[in-house]
């Protein structure tokens, strides 16, 4: 099987190289994305492995079917970049549902404590031998309040991370799970009360600018606002008033609806045309981290491990329902895979 590799980064290509090797699998890494322009680098693969800024729009999906690759591997949990419609009978699409729910917690968990207890200014300051404490003055976060959207896999093991601090827990979740120890409430009821707001909900309809004006107005005065989901959820340019006001206390923010296409690059040397985001980093009580959240060996390793048996069962012909999406996925009553068939 020939994968062409799309946006290689340096720490991709150990994990891919461990878990090919005895194989039959060939990788060519490519380091562009795969979009409309680089789309023919393709030419003779049989199958395509994207990671989250990679676009498979229809065009995209037309050529790479015209080239013969049957097979899209995505190395990352979301797919809201592929046209599943488009593919839909032609391209099978899977993905890594879950590489290391525990990553993205702890990262939560490290810009909340670096927010909170100023390490970034701390840090800076010290390198200049400035050893004053003026401004940096935190808060204790036993004893306060965490309210956490989304009680999945990570929103879980965040609320357990915070357990152990001694923080409260609320809990919003639009489908609450039951067998969890957690005190669910309203969303409003979690605004109003919570000291800290970490997100931990997908980017759909429903939850696109779930943090919005309205949203910043209800919360608690000097509260902290922690996104490691997704930028969409949050209305930047509302957190940005929040956080001018002095109604938000800071914001640690590893995604940015704009992210697209700056995150993961080297822009130093560049003059940034986005003025929103300069906006937020020139802040002395925002934290932004490019989509990292991710980013451990133990993550990688996973991420190269579920994709290559991915590639290996959908060429052997095997069902591997949990890894595969297709434009269904949301609709139950559609989707085949819960009667345990392929896509298609
Ligand atoms: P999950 O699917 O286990 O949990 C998501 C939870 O959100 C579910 O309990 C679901 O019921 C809930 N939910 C869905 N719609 C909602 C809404 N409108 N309002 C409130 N809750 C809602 O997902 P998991 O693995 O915990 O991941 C959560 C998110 O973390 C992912 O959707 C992804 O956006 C983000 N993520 C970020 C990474 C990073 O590197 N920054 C890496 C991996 C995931």
């Amino acid at each position: 099987m020939k994968v062409a590799f799309f946006d290689t980064k340096p720490y991709d290509i150990p994990a891919f190289d461990k878990y090919i090797e005895g194989t039959d699998i060939t990788i060519k890494y490519f380091e562009p994305h795969l979009n409309e322009d680089t789309v023919s680098l393709a030419n003779g693969a049989d199958c395509v492995c994207i990671f989250v800024n990679d676009t498979v729009n229809k065009a995209v999906v037309d050529q790479l079917y015209e080239m013969g690759v049957r097979m899209i591997a995505l190395r990352c949990a979301g797919f809201n970049n592929v046209d599943t419609r488009a593919c839909f009978g032609k391209i099978h699409v899977f993905r890594v549902p879950a590489y290391s729910p525990y990553a993205v917690a702890e990262h939560s968990m490290a810009l909340l404590l670096s927010l909170n207890r100023h390490i970034n200014r701390a840090y800076i300051r010290t390198r200049d031998f400035n050893f004053s404490l003026s401004g940096l003055t935190g808060f204790d976060l036993h004893g306060k309040t965490v309210g956490i959207i989304g009680t999945g896999k990570i929103g879980k093991i965040f609320s357990d991370i915070c357990k152990g601090f001694g923080m409260n827990i609320l809990a919003y979740d639009k489908y609450p799970n039951p067998d969890l120890d957690l005190n669910y409430v309203t969303l409003q009821e979690l605004l109003k009360q919570s000291d800290v707001i970490s997100l931990h909900c997908p980017l759909t309809e429903d939850s696109h600018h779930i943090i919005d004006r309205s949203a910043v107005e209800q919360m608690k005065n000097g509260c902290v606002i922690i996104n490691t989901s997704r930028g969409g959820l949050i209305d930047t340019d509302a957190l940005i008033d929040g956080i001018k006001s002095g109604k938000i206390y800071g914001a640690g923010l590893d995604v940015y609806e704009e992210e697209g296409d700056l995150f993961y690059e080297d822009f130093s040397g560049h003059v940034i045309q986005d003025d929103t985001l300069v906006r937020l980093i020139a802040m002395p009580n925002v934290i932004v981290t490019s989509h990292q959240a991710f980013l451990t060996n133990e993550a990688l390793d996973n991420i190269a491990n579920t994709t290559v048996s991915n590639i290996q069962k959908f060429f052997a012909g095997e069902l591997n329902p949990e890894t595969e999406v297709c434009y269904h996925c949301s609709r139950k009553e559609a989707c085949r895979k819960e009667r345990h068939q392929k896509c298609f």
